[in-house]
């Protein structure tokens, strides 16, 4: 059956139109309409010329802009770490050693209590309007615990990644070497059925550009694709490296230096930022705008788990974008949507045009604007994925 959303105040689509400014890639549309056939998008244009079809919806002069794609999230995992985070306000650094008390409570915790965890937090980020979600492992660092979150990942999504290399486990402790053996040996033999990604945290107190190196060369002979975590804590040769293998996104880049900035705006390969890691962890926001001056293609995504940032709403990453990273609205729904969509190298979502996935989000306001410009105030008021409404 065709829908025909129509009545749109303002439709970002993210396909470039002709005339639109220098830089402005969301293909904005003012009084239009979006035809919806099956799962996919049949057409988008100026509402006068919209085909006729058999359910009319009416948006009733509201925006909206495609599903958000959040590439970086880590969803799988038990217990929580609520004292940190309180400890942290009230002035302590935050570590990457956190991760291992979140190692703990993953292991303990039943295949159930973790599915059913993941589950609620889908259903959170789709009422938030996020359509598409990258799942990361991390949390497990055995074998068998690695395999468990991969397969639970791969249960909801395509977009898994092997993260075996988060950081290293307690018993591998002064062993980091023969933990790598093991993240390109037999966890990546469990693990790479299940993914289509390979990543890596290279970062001090975590693991080595030479380690950083071997973990991603490995799961790239394995047919996995490569992402990084890196610059999140300090200046390193992450995004160097990166570059050098061909990488779909490097994800933080809290401390960029110029060279990096360079070597990105020569690449492929997206700059992941999230927001709400800077926000959790009390550290410095990177300047958006420099690197999208510098012609960096920025993504947004929310990182969403217990440590470093425990948000899973896309809204808020745009609003503290917009507020804190020197990000135009416009350019914060775009690397909310397209930009992680470049990030997970698909062209099938993030966009609102013929052929791509009906996931449309209808917000409760006349523009995008609205989603920096009323933080806080929830105004998805409906979603579609895959083109049927949620909720
Ligand atoms: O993306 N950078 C490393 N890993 C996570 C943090 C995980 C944690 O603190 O539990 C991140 O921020
Ligand atoms: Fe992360």
């Amino acid at each position: 059956m065709a829908t025909l959303l129509t009545n749109i105040a303002e439709l970002t689509t993210n396909v470039a139109l002709h005339g639109d400014g220098p830089g402005d890639r969301t293909g904005t549309l003012t009084d239009a309409a979006v035809l919806i056939e099956g799962e996919r998008i049949a057409w988008a244009g100026a509402a006068a010329d919209a085909p006729a079809a058999e359910e009319v919806i009416d948006a009733g002069g509201r925006a909206v802009i495609p599903g958000f794609v959040d590439s970086h999230s880590h969803l799988v995992f038990g217990g929580e770490r609520a004292a940190e985070f309180e400890a942290r306000m009230a002035g302590q650094k935050y570590a990457a050693g956190g991760i291992r008390s979140t190692v703990a409570a993953t292991r303990a915790a039943t295949e159930d209590e973790l599915r059913a965890r993941l589950r609620g937090f889908l259903d959170e980020m789709l009422a938030q309007g996020t359509t598409t979600v990258e799942i990361k492992s991390g949390y497990g660092l055995s074998v068998v615990d690695e395999e468990r979150l991969v397969r639970l990942a791969a249960e909801v999504t395509p977009e898994v990644t092997f993260l075996g290399a988060h950081v290293v486990p307690a018993e591998y402790a002064e062993r980091s070497d023969e933990y790598v053996d093991l993240v390109t040996g037999p966890m990546l033999d469990a693990c790479a059925p299940h993914a289509k990604w390979i990543d890596v945290f290279c970062e001090t107190g975590a693991f080595t550009v030479a380690q950083s190196r071997r973990v991603l060369e490995a799961g790239i002979a394995r047919g996995l694709a490569p992402r990084v975590h890196a610059s999140q804590l300090g200046p390193g040769d992450g995004v160097r490296l990166a570059v050098e293998l061909g990488a779909a996104s490097i994800d933080h880049g809290t401390y960029l230096t110029d060279a990096d900035v360079g070597a990105l705006a020569g690449s492929d390969t997206v700059l992941t930022l999230l927001p709400g890691v800077e926000f959790s962890t009390r550290q410095p926001y990177p300047d958006a705008r420099r690197l999208i001056d510098a012609g960096v293609t920025v993504a947004l995504a929310c990182d969403t788990n217990p440590g470093s940032s425990f948000t899973s709403s896309m809204p808020f990453c745009i609003a503290v974008a917009v507020r804190d990273m020197g990000m135009t609205p416009g350019e914060a729904v775009w690397a909310a949507t397209a930009g992680g969509a470049k990030a997970l190298r698909r062209d099938d979502v993030g966009v609102i045009a013929p052929g791509a996935r009906a996931d449309l989000v209808l917000l409760d306001a006349p523009t995008r604007i609205h989603l920096a410009y009323r933080p806080g105030v929830p105004l998805v008021r409906q979603v579609w994925k895959d083109g049927d409404p949620v909720g």
